[in-house]
């Protein structure tokens, strides 16, 4: 190699590498020399199977009593106000799973709010992911194994259990499930599991046979009852060609935001107060294989309820068919269409304030084939004749037992204001949130939303802003408005 470039480089690992280089003395270029030669070397060192590694050392060595690394690396420039774990210790036990390489990224995200992580692997686990990827993300000791006394790093099982703020296990295989649902120990993660007295999250990673298998489904109700956490699941593909179903490790982004709503300490100005959501799409029946659909991802409905819950409301979330978790602290209840989407909203009145984000069918067939219509040569196609769907906001907001404060969606793509204010009227809401759907915007299915909040007021243009940021100020503005209001 005959020179090397920095100038490619990612802007985090530059600023990291500026400032070691200042405080050695060199040039950077020679610096992230120095670094890479060091790295080549301490990787020939590493053993040369997996198995046999009981610790690695990312970080200097020190004495098994020093503290934990300083928590909250600002990766990536994070404003302080995205801090949101800051200071907060997470151990993270990383099961046997090809979802494994996901729990990389996991750490990365809990860091980047301001975490430390600490990292238990099981044995299955490094046949997947190295402890020295775990290592260099965690910048701390990997914990591999339960008797190891001759080490100086070795801190225990019961400190590990007890040393941290919450126990975050992904991905959670099945094994690690069973062993934990019947107390089992014979390891270092399910020994820390049964020693801790902190709070515990699985995000389940399986093919979805075995997360549908009787005895996954009764030890996911004994851990529930043990109060043990739940994110995901998710729905889609799997590892394995043309397997699909219930069964992906949520997101990191996912289990990372469930993380925040365990250890939120914030305000919590809608305790006490329930409010309904709707979110993702509908799936109108054609007959038992065909349905027709519209491309909501869930992702905005999805955010508003878990920002309610974060501000202490009993989120009662009724969903369409998505593929992203629950959120974390909320009541799911999962529907298809849009009857049984506006059933499960009336059952679950009264309520202070309900919000409609689902984008919910319009029309659905008129009756439903009971077998698969079939192709018939020269017959052409079958002609669908549609009936309306009820409108339940409009059927909410018109209630005898109307919440408060009724929130609608109007997805758009022309004429928004316009149409905003005439459904705001039509559908007896408090607040439309009008937002342009047409394809340019990316909106459906994307990560951002640009919205504006019409009331009988007038309307609040808000700018561009990520759907969680929307979700954040959209709660606060019910927080707001219910203030006033008895419980
Ligand atoms: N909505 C509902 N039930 C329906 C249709 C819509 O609850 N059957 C709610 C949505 O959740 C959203 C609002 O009504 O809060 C507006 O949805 P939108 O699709 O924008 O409006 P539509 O009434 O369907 O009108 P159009 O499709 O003509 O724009």
């Amino acid at each position: 190699m005959a020179s090397l470039t920095v100038r490619n480089l990612d802007e985090t690992v530059k600023r990291e590498l500026r400032k070691r280089a200042a405080e050695s003395g060199v040039s950077m270029e020679q610096e992230a020399r120095d670094r890479l030669a060091e790295s080549v070397n301490a990787s020939s060192r590493q053993p040369s199977t997996s198995a046999d590694v009981k610790q690695v050392s990312i970080a200097p060595k020190k004495s098994a009593d020093v503290k934990r690394p300083s928590a909250g690396i600002q990766d990536e420039g994070r404003p302080a106000g995205m801090m949101t774990l800051s200071g907060k210790r997470i151990l993270l036990i990383i099961g046997g799973g090809i979802a494994a390489y996901k729990s990389l990224d996991l750490i990365r995200r809990l860091r980047e709010r301001g975490a430390s992580v600490r990292a238990v692997m099981t044995d299955a686990a490094q046949h997947f992911i190295t402890p020295l990827s775990v290592g260099a993300l965690t910048a701390d000791h990997v914990f591999t194994e339960l008797f190891d006394r001759q080490d100086e790093q070795d801190v225990g099982h019961i400190r590990l259990a007890r040393d941290t703020d919450l126990i975050v296990v992904a991905p959670a295989t099945a094994d690690l499930m069973a062993k934990l649902a019947n107390g089992l120990a014979g390891d270092l993660a399910s020994a820390v599991l049964l020693a801790t007295d902190r709070p515990v999250l699985l995000a389940p990673a399986m093919n979805p046979k075995m997360w549908a298998h009787p005895a996954t489904r009764r030890n996911r109700a004994t851990l529930e009852k043990d109060g043990i956490r739940f994110i995901g699941p998710n729905r889609g593909e799997m590892a394995e060609r043309a397997e699909a179903g219930e069964g992906r490790m949520a997101e990191p982004l996912e289990i990372a935001a469930a993380v925040e709503a365990l250890l939120d300490t914030g305000p919590k100005p809608l305790a006490g107060r329930r409010i309904i959501v709707t979110s993702g799409p509908t799936h109108e029946p054609i007959d038992p294989v065909r349905y027709i659909a519209n491309r909501s991802s869930g992702k905005q409905g999805h955010a508003i309820a878990a920002a309610l819950a974060r501000l202490g409301a009993d989120v009662r979330l009724v969903a369409g068919p998505v593929s992203i978790a629950d959120p974390a602290g909320v009541n799911t209840t999962h529907v298809e269409t849009a009857r049984q989407m506006r059933d499960a909203v009336e059952r679950l009145l009264p309520a202070d304030a309900a919000v409609f984000v689902a984008a919910v069918a319009d029309w659905r067939p008129d009756g439903e084939a009971d077998e698969k219509i079939k192709k018939v040569a020269g017959k052409g196609p079958p002609a669908l004749s549609m009936i309306e769907n009820p409108d339940i906001l409009a059927s909410i907001g018109h209630h005898r037992q109307r919440p408060y404060l009724v929130v609608g969606f109007a997805a758009e793509t022309q004429s928004l204001l316009e149409n905003a204010a005439a459904k705001l009227k039509r559908k007896g809401a408090d607040f439309i949130v009008a937002n342009d759907v047409s394809a340019a915007t990316g909106v459906m299915g994307g990560d951002r939303n640009r919205v504006s909040i019409v009331s009988k007021a007038g309307v609040d243009e808000w700018p561009e802003l990520g759907k969680d940021e929307v979700a954040a100020r959209l709660a606060a503005l019910i927080a707001e408005r219910l203030k006033t209001v008895e419980v």
